[in-house]
C-alpha cells in the first residue's frame, strides 16, 4: 500500500509543479522519453499480466476439486455439530478449539438453542429409560454427552438418545484434579456445538424433578448460572485454603460448593479457558481438600461473580449425616417422597423469591427406577 500512495502523491506534485512556468527544453525531451518508455512498460505489463492471469484461472476451472471446495467452504460447517463425538484431538487441542468465541454477537441463521446435558458416569445409565421420557417430544432442544471410565463399553441401543454419545475420556476419580479435568473435557466437548447454550452436569444417579419445558425456560430465563458457592469458615472450608494459592486466590475468596452445575456458554468458555487458577489448584489443593468442591466455585467468585447465583439447583439429602448424601432405592419411592422435596422451599431465581429451587434431583440407585417411572406422570410431569 505505501509506495503506491507515496507514488500517487509524487505524480500530483509533478503535474501541480509545472503549470506557469517555462521549462527548459533539455527537460521536456528527458519528460518526453519517460513517457514513451513508461507506454512501453504498461504495455508489456498489461499482456503479461493477461497471459499470467489466464494461465492462473485455468487449473481451477478445469479440476475436477471444484465441488469439495466448495463443500468445504460452506457456511454449514462452521455451524453443523460434529457427527461422531469421538475424535483424536488432546485436551490441550480440544480446550483451545473449544474457546473459539464468535465476536459479533448476531447470529447470521436461526440458532436454536440447546440444553446440553453432561453425564458424568463411571459406566452404565440405569435410570436412562426415565431421562428418555424426560427427553421425548423434545428433539433439537437439547444434545447429550457423557463421560465415563474409559474401560466401559457403552451398549446403548441405536434407538436411545444415548446411543454414541461417548465423548473420549480417561479415569477420573473423586475429590482428585483428574475429576474437574473430566468436567471440563465434557464442557469442551459440548462446546463444540455452537447451538448449546446451557450445560447441564448430572450423573447416572441424578433425575429431573420436572418436565422438559418448564427445565428449558427456568434455564434459560435465568440471568444466571447455578454453581453452588458459599464461605464456609471451618475446618471443612477455609480450613482447606493454602496460602500459597496467593496472589491469584486469597483465603477471602475462598468458596465451597457441590460439583454439581447448570451454567451458560459464557461460564462454560471461562471454565474450559481458565489457565490462571488451573496450576495453583492443582499443586495446592489436594486431599484432604477436594479440589472439584473449591475450584469452580472460588475462580468464579473471583471471575464472574455478578454472573453465579451461589446456589446449586440439584437437590440432594445431607440429612443422614456423614460424608456421603443419602441414597434413595425402591421403597423410598412414593408420591409423598417427591412433594417433599419440591415443597417448603424458598430461594431467589432473578432476585426474586421462588418456590421453584431444584430442578434436579440425587442421587437415586438403579432400583428406584420401576417405581419413578410409576409415579413420574403425575408427579414430575413427564413419561
Ligand atoms: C409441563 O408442565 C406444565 C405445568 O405442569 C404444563 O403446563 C405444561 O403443559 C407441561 N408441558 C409439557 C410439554 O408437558
Ligand atoms: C489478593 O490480595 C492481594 C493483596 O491484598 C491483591 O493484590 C490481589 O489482587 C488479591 N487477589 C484477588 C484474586 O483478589
Ligand atoms: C454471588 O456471590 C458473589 C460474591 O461472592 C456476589 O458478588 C454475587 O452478587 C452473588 N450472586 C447473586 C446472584 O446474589
Amino acid at each position: 500500500m505505501q509506495p503506491r500512495v507515496s507514488s500517487l502523491e509524487e505524480g500530483k506534485d509533478a503535474t501541480i509543479k509545472p503549470q506557469g512556468r517555462v521549462l527548459p527544453l533539455n527537460l521536456i525531451k528527458f519528460l518526453l522519453l519517460f513517457m514513451a518508455l513508461g507506454l512501453v512498460f504498461s504495455v508489456i505489463s498489461m499482456y503479461t499480466t493477461r497471459y499470467l492471469g489466464t494461465q492462473n484461472t485455468l487449473p481451477s476451472v478445469h479440476s475436477g476439486y471444484l465441488p469439495c471446495f466448495k463443500e468445504s467452504n460452506n457456511f454449514q460447517r462452521w455451524i453443523r455439530p460434529p457427527s461422531n463425538l469421538m475424535h483424536s484431538m488432546t485436551d490441550e487441542e480440544l480446550f483451545w478449539r473449544a474457546s473459539f468465541v464468535p465476536q459479533l454477537k448476531k447470529y447470521p441463521f436461526k440458532r436454536v438453542p440447546k440444553v446440553a446435558f453432561m453425564f458424568l458416569t463411571k459406566g452404565p445409565l440405569p435410570l436412562s429409560p426415565l431421562w428418555d421420557k424426560f427427553l421425548e417430544g423434545h428433539e433439537g432442544l437439547y444434545s447429550i454427552y457423557i463421560h465415563s471410565l474409559p474401560s466401559y463399553h457403552a451398549d446403548s441401543p441405536p434407538t436411545s438418545v444415548f446411543y454414541r454419545r461417548q465423548i473420549p475420556s480417561k479415569v477420573s476419580e473423586w475429590g482428585k484434579m483428574s475429576m474437574c479435568d473430566a468436567e471440563r473435557r465434557l464442557l469442551a466437548n459440548a462446546l463444540l456445538d455452537i447451538s448449546n447454550e446451557w450445560f447441564v452436569l448430572v450423573s447416572e444417579s441424578c433425575i429431573p424433578l420436572f418436565n422438559f419445558s418448564i427445565i428449558y425456560k427456568y434455564l434459560f430465563r435465568s440471568r444466571y448460572s447455578f454453581v453452588g458457592a458459599f464461605d464456609d469458615p471451618g475446618p471443612h472450608g477455609r480450613g482447606r485454603y493454602n496460602p500459597n494459592m496467593v496472589p491469584e486466590v486469597n483465603v477471602t475468596n475462598w468458596r465451597k460448593g457441590a460439583q454439581w452445575f447448570e451454567v451458560n456458554r459464557k461460564i462454560a468458555v471461562s471454565i474450559v479457558e481458565d489457565t490462571k487458577y488451573y496450576p495453583k489448584f492443582n499443586d495446592f489443593c489436594r486431599p484432604a481438600c477436594y479440589v472439584d468442591e473449591h475450584y469452580f466455585p472460588t475462580m468464579l467468585t473471583i471471575e464472574a461473580p455478578q454472573l453465579i447465583a451461589n446456589r446449586t439447583i440439584t437437590w440432594v439429602d445431607w440429612s443422614r449425616g456423614g460424608p456421603h448424601p443419602g441414597t434413595f432405592g425402591k421403597a423410598d419411592i412414593t408420591e409423598a417422597f417427591i412433594n417433599r422435596i419440591l415443597e417448603d422451599n424458598t430461594c431467589l431465581y432473578n432476585n426474586q423469591p421462588t418456590s421453584i429451587c431444584f430442578l434436579f434431583a440425587r442421587k437415586f440407585a438403579p432400583s428406584a427406577l420401576e417405581p419413578l417411572l410409576e409415579i413420574a406422570p403425575k408427579v414430575l410431569g413427564y413419561g
